[in-house]
């Protein structure tokens, strides 16, 4: 059986991304099949899609993309399993970051390991659910797992404005954290509306030289020294990137131990862990306490103006892809 996705056959920009008809995978025994009902966008799939940073290429494919559909966020329904899954049967709702999976949420189904999907808030649509796991992973991990977040807390989320800043804020605050939002102009009033006690424009104020101290960063665009971030930070507090600027990131790791010596600071990267923790966040969401926002939606023909909207950093929030509709549109 024929279904549709969007396949990606080289290194390049969204505009060589191609809706087309491929077979429906079928499961290994240790595998789902999920319907894909939505999707989302990340910045992984800007990653797959250039074939950047480099060195990447030697696990990506160092002339073509091994992987040829992309996508790393889905929540569907499961239409059948493999013969060793006990945990989910057809029918079930499901959601999860397929990107320890082998990828492939641009398109009507995916075969997914056990491990990376979960069942699916009951509160949510499909769309809402495919907001969550990488952003809030990432966020959850960064903030509780690293950080160790405690309430009264002050802390500081650069790149405030995207898909993990606005999960992040909201977890913050029901730890009764003091959090303040640095993003771009246009998102200034959006951050204020999320519940951010405080906002700043990074292209007004550099935050690392204002003198205010934060018991934790949490930072999703790492564009500066290591020594910026630990200025920013009070004795004893924690930085945690999630990504940025790859030579940025790496130096975060080579100065760590030596600003912990001798400023009693600390800086860390986040390797995440997909959909560790993501049960926890379900109950969170079931309870009404966190919402997932959503910046806008496209359908999965056009998922090459869905990545260059991303690309352009326009977004507050998350960019959805709503797949089961795919058949109403034409390629
Ligand atoms: N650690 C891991 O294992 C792992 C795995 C997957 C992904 N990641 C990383 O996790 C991050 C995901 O973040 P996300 O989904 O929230 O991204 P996002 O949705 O793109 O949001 C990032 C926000 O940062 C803002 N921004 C851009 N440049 C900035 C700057 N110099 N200072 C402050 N803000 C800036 C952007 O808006 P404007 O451009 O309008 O300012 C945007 O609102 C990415 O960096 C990704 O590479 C990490």
């Amino acid at each position: 059986m024929p279904m549709q996705a969007i396949i990606q056959h080289r290194y390049g920009t969204p505009d060589d991304l191609r809706l087309m008809e491929v077979e429906i995978p079928v499961p290994k025994p240790n595998e789902v099949l999920v319907k894909i009902h939505a999707a989302a966008v990340n910045d992984w799939e800007l990653g797959l899609l250039e074939g950047k940073p480099l060195f990447m290429r030697l696990f990506l494919g160092l002339f073509r993309p091994k992987v040829k559909i992309m996508g790393c966020e889905i929540a569907g329904v499961i239409e059948s399993v493999g013969g060793d899954i006990a945990r989910f049967k057809p029918g079930d709702k499901v959601y999860g970051d397929l990107s320890a999976s082998s990828f492939g949420a641009f398109a009507e189904y995916v075969c997914a390991r056990e491990d990376a999907v979960m069942h699916m808030p009951s509160n949510l649509s499909f769309e809402q659910a495919a907001a969550i796991p990488h952003a809030a992973m990432l966020a959850q991990q960064a903030l509780q797992d690293i950080a160790g977040m405690q309430q009264g807390q002050s802390l500081l989320i650069n790149g405030a404005g995207g898909g993990v800043g606005t999960l992040a804020v909201q977890m913050a605050k029901l730890h009764k954290l003091g959090v303040t939002g640095v993003d771009s102009t246009a998102k200034q009033e959006y951050m204020t509306l999320l519940g951010f006690d405080r906002v700043i424009d990074y292209l007004q104020e550099d935050f690392t030289r204002t003198g205010k101290q934060y018991d934790l960063i949490l930072d999703t665009k790492t564009s500066r020294s290591p020594f910026d971030y630990a200025r920013a930070l009070k004795p004893g507090g924690t930085y945690v990137t999630v990504g940025g600027s790859m030579p940025r990131v790496l130096q975060c790791l080579v100065f760590a131990k030596w600003i912990s010596m001798t400023q009693k600071k600390t800086l860390r990267v986040l390797a995440l862990k997909p959909n560790k923790g993501l049960n926890h966040f379900t109950g969170l969401i079931e309870a009404g306490k966190i919402l997932p926002a959503i910046d806008s939606r496209f359908p999965l023909a056009e998922v090459p103006q869905a990545l260059k909207h991303f690309a352009s950093a326009r977004h507050k929030g998350k960019v959805i892809i709503s797949v089961a509709s795919a058949t109403d549109y034409d390629a």
